[in-house]
């Protein structure tokens, strides 16, 4: 039997060298250039056909999907091959032929040629799975998760996880050619505050004490560069017990970096480097650098979002000068009592149908805004109950500031400005969506924002939180201001933003113990607490601590918007569903007794609101 040894070059990402025992190929590898070989494969069945006698077998593997064949005249491996069934995990060998005239598959890169068995061994059975291992596959997202093996097997997941390793790859790659060093932060911690709930960890040695998993590795990669650790990253799992959505895993993976001596352009810098070249890797195309960047106030005042997505038009609008005077009391109000009005033209919009008007107020009601006033542009003029409340002029002014021609629908949100930029800002993607106004290409609108308020006043609780996290610094005229006027104060913050998603964020540092506890102090965090939480921090940016920043971007998040996947859980080996739970593995699950009193706890939790 003629053996395929040494190196094979491929074009494929299996690389094989020396001699296997169970393959000298990979599935998806053989080719016309490969006639007359004998090759052996390892595989499962994918799927089994018997044709007048022949039976076919097509054998899948990470990298694709072979052709083998079984003759009735080699008797004994026709009948072994005959108990085959989907999901076997088989052993073949034989040559490598040509396929018939005719029937050649153009769909497969072996489509060409097909491996004569003459000899199989059947190295393991299956059951029958509980559904189809396609890229077609129907099965619910439960079902794929507990049998999450058989999910993985699937072309869809294999290409997703081979994406996220080579984005991996690209960004070590990357950061270790700028002298960045990969340095490990500990898992079993103390609280990090990112604005979720800790995971925590009972100490068996320190009963009654509890470890918490970290949010982020934030205040240990500060430490480093306090500790002369210049240049540090890390691909890191990061824990948050926060209400869980598409985009939102209780553990997922943060490209984490920090660097000293440097301002926001420098580490904006590196990050668009590392960003454009993982790209690159992984979907071939070149990105445009430097990323446009764009102030916080402009992307609220035109997007109404601070991540907006910028693949399709929509923007809002500002008419609060046109409207000022105007009889519309809605409107006119708004703007005495200090408010705005805005407005979104939906390009040919004028034919909306009354009934779906109705349902976009609905939309924004839910939002909590109070109504949606609307004007139509048709051939003979404005139409709509509020334009008796307009005067000629008033309309044109509206018109022109807005640029509605005939045709067209405008929509508008009037009060405080928060408030209306938010809603319309929603009601802009909304429309995108239910109007088909998003490319039909793929196509990637990466942006900085910039610019963020210091401080974020909460209004149910009566205090300031801290946009980004409190460790963020105040821009060099705040920082003399902040204090008596935290609401104008400027961070030096930036978030990466990709079609629409956070994809990260990060900021410079405050590296002064002095300002750092003034921040607290604003914070509403009174020195004993601040003690008690960060003394170490504090404690350590007393020694020296340089300047320095850094940026945290979303692995699961830059994978899943990459390949244009929904949900994050499908870049994910292993995720977690919406209700935080591991179909899989069945966690989390109940302790026995003695794990429990081995770490002093007692569980107290009310009967009606155990999960069944
Ligand atoms: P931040 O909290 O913005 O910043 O997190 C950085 C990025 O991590 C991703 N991310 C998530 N991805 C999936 N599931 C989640 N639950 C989740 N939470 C966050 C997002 C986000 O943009 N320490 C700072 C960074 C810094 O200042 O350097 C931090 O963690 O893509
Ligand atoms: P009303 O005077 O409440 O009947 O509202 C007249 C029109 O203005 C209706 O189409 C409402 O949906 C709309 N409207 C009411 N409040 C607002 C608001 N704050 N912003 C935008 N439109 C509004």
């Amino acid at each position: 039997m003629q053996e395929v040894r040494g190196s094979i070059p491929l074009s494929s990402t299996f690389y094989f060298q020396g001699i296997f025992m169970y393959r000298s190929h990979s599935c998806g590898q053989l080719r016309a250039s490969d006639l007359g070989i004998t090759a052996t494969l390892s595989g499962w069945v994918h799927s089994r056909r018997d044709h007048g006698g022949v039976l076919f077998i097509d054998l899948r593997d990470r990298e694709g999907l072979v052709q083998v064949v079984f003759n009735p005249e080699k008797t004994e491996i026709y009948k072994s091959a005959e108990t085959l069934r989907s999901e076997f995990v088989i052993k073949v060998s034989g040559p490598v032929r040509k396929r018939p005239e005719g029937t050649e598959n153009k769909n497969l890169g072996t489509g060409e040629i097909e491996l004569a068995a003459d000899s199989l061994e059947i190295l393991n059975t299956s059951q029958v799975p509980p559904f189809e291992i396609s890229q077609f596959s129907e099965a619910s997202e439960e079902i794929r998760l507990e049998y999450r093996y058989l999910d993985l097997r699937r072309p869809t997941l294999q290409r997703n996880l081979i994406l996220r390793h080579k984005i991996a790859q690209n960004v070590r790659e990357t950061l270790n050619k700028e002298g960045f060093l990969e340095i490990e932060t500990p898992m079993l911690t103390k609280s990090t505050p990112e604005g979720a709930r800790d995971f925590l960890v009972p100490s068996r040695l320190n009963p009654g004490n509890f470890y918490a998993l970290p949010q982020s590795p934030q205040l240990f990669k500060q430490i480093l560069m306090v500790g002369g650790l210049d240049k540090y990253y890390q691909i890191v799992r990061c824990f948050r017990d926060e209400d869980l959505r598409s985009d939102r895993q209780p553990e997922f993976t943060q490209i984490d970096l920090e660097m000293s001596f440097v301002d926001e352009a420098d580490v904006m810098g590196v990050t668009e480097k590392m960003v454009a070249a993982a790209f690159k890797a992984a979907t071939g195309q070149d990105v445009k650098l430097p990323f446009l960047r764009m102030p916080y106030k402009e992307a609220m005042d035109k997007y109404g979002s601070d991540k907006p997505d910028l693949r399709f038009g929509l923007e809002l609008m500002d008419v609060t000068e046109e409207v000022r005077n105007c009889g519309f009391q809605v409107f006119a109000g708004a703007v005495k009592d200090g408010g705005v009005v805005k407005a979104i033209c939906l390009k040919g919009g004028a034919s909306t149908a009354r009934a779906e008007i109705d349902r976009l107020t609905d939309f924004v009601r839910k939002l909590g805004a109070k109504g949606l006033a609307w004007i139509k542009f048709t051939d003979s003029g404005p139409d709509s109950a509020i334009t008796k409340f307009f005067s000629e002029e008033d309309l044109d002014k509206i018109q022109s500031k807005t640029g509605a021609n005939a045709g067209d629908l405008l929509l508008f949100g009037a009060g405080a400005w928060k408030s209306v930029v938010n809603v319309l800002g929603t009601l802009r993607t909304e429309l995108a969506k239910r109007n088909y106004l998003y490319p039909k290409e793929q196509v990637f609108k990466f942006l900085w924002v910039v610019d963020f308020p210091l401080l974020e006043w909460d209004d149910k609780d009566k205090r300031w939180n801290a946009m980004h996290h409190p460790f963020t610094s105040p821009d060099e005229a705040s920082l003399a201001t902040f204090e008596k006027d935290p609401g104008a104060a400027k961070a030096r913050a930036y978030d990466i933003v990709l079609n629409g998603t956070e994809l990260g964020g990060g900021s410079v540092r405050i590296h002064r113990k002095d300002v750092q506890s003034k921040v607290f102090s604003v914070l509403g965090i009174s020195a004993e607490a601040a003690k008690e939480k960060f003394g170490f921090l504090l404690t350590a940016l007393d020694f020296g601590a340089p300047p320095h920043g850094g940026i945290a971007l979303g692995l699961d998040r830059f994978v899943a918007l990459l390949l244009g996947e929904d949900s994050i859980r499908d870049t994910i080996a292993f995720p977690k569903t919406q209700k935080g739970t591991d179909l899989l593995s069945g966690s989390p699950s109940p302790v026995a007794p003695k794990q429990l009193q081995e770490i002093f706890i007692k569980t107290d939790v009310p009967k009606k609101i155990i999960p069944s």
